[in-house]
């Protein structure tokens, strides 16, 4: 078995395998391992109805592969791929309400080329990706292997019908941006993690452990305005001097927030 080839300075695996759910027949065992080898992770055979316990193998999380979907699992925890928020923010761009700050600020249109470069659970890609359409395109980079590899084989499922393609690529962004053409996408956007967490959601402490919590520098925000047409928005905390340190300012939105963002020129 290889292992995965490591990215430029994405995050180290940690001891992770490919298993499945306990009730697992052959069909699901047979698509577990073909992605298992697509990863190049190890994939643990799990035997039928035997539970997980750590003594057993000596893997410390897994990309489980159950009759409903891929969920990531450790020893305490588990976390799914879902569209959370971005449901909510997509139904109300349905119904009318085009008030999305990210969708607003960004001045996204159908067809626009979008590059997230902190791609986490998704929400704001979905957004994009549904605001965009069959048009546009979604290009996710995520720095955590786990993180990616859950996003990779759930995204289609839970993006709306009529959303662009979403592809997430498990990279570090500074090292994918110095990759990209000039002026390759229209909107470049980062949301690096904060802190403090935001949320109490009870799937986001499994989150925040396999998360990078690297800052957000100012070499990445020049790269990304290099890369971008229209904008680079940069996502923050009210409570930090985060865009202090980044040099860049809070673009008024008419709300206040714990949240604030930050709209910024393309460099070109
Ligand atoms: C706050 S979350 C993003 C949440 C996302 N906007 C959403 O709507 O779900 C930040 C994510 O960026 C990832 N990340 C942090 N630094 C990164 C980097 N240098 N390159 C790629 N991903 C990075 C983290 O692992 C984490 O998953």
């Amino acid at each position: 078995m290889h292992a995965p080839r490591m990215p430029a300075e994405a995050t180290p695996l940690p001891q992770i395998a490919v298993t499945v759910s306990s009730k697992a027949g052959p069909d699901l065992r047979a698509r577990a391992r073909a992605q298992a080898a697509k990863w190049g992770v190890p994939f643990f055979d799990r035997p039928k109805k035997r539970g997980l316990a750590r003594a057993e193998n000596p893997f410390a999380a897994y990309l489980m592969l159950r009759g409903d979907g891929w969920v990531l699992r450790d020893a305490s925890e588990s976390l799914r791929f879902t569209p959370g928020m971005a449901q909510l923010r997509i139904k109300r761009w349905d119904d009318g309400d085009r008030d999305d700050v990210l969708v607003t600020l960004a001045q996204l249109k159908p067809g626009d080329e979008v590059l997230d470069c902190t791609f986490g659970l998704g929400a704001d890609s979905l957004v994009c990706a549904h605001v965009v359409g069959k048009t546009g395109c979604v290009l996710g980079l995520e720095k955590s292997f786990p993180l990616a590899a859950l996003a990779q084989v759930s995204v289609d499922s839970v993006k709306s019908p009529q959303a662009a393609s979403i592809k997430v690529e498990w990279t570090d962004a500074a090292s994918k941006l110095r990759t990209l053409p000039n002026q390759s996408f229209d909107v470049v956007l980062f949301d690096p993690m904060f802190a403090k967490p935001q949320t109490a959601a009870p799937h986001f402490s499994m989150f925040r452990r396999y998360a990078s919590h690297d800052a957000l520098t100012t070499e990445m925000v020049e790269l990304a305005r290099r890369v971008a047409r229209r904008f680079v928005l940069i996502k923050g905390s009210r409570y930090s001097d985060d865009f202090k340190k980044l040099g860049v300012q809070e673009t008024r939105t008419g709300r206040v927030a714990n949240v604030m963002w930050a709209r910024v020129n393309p460099a070109l």
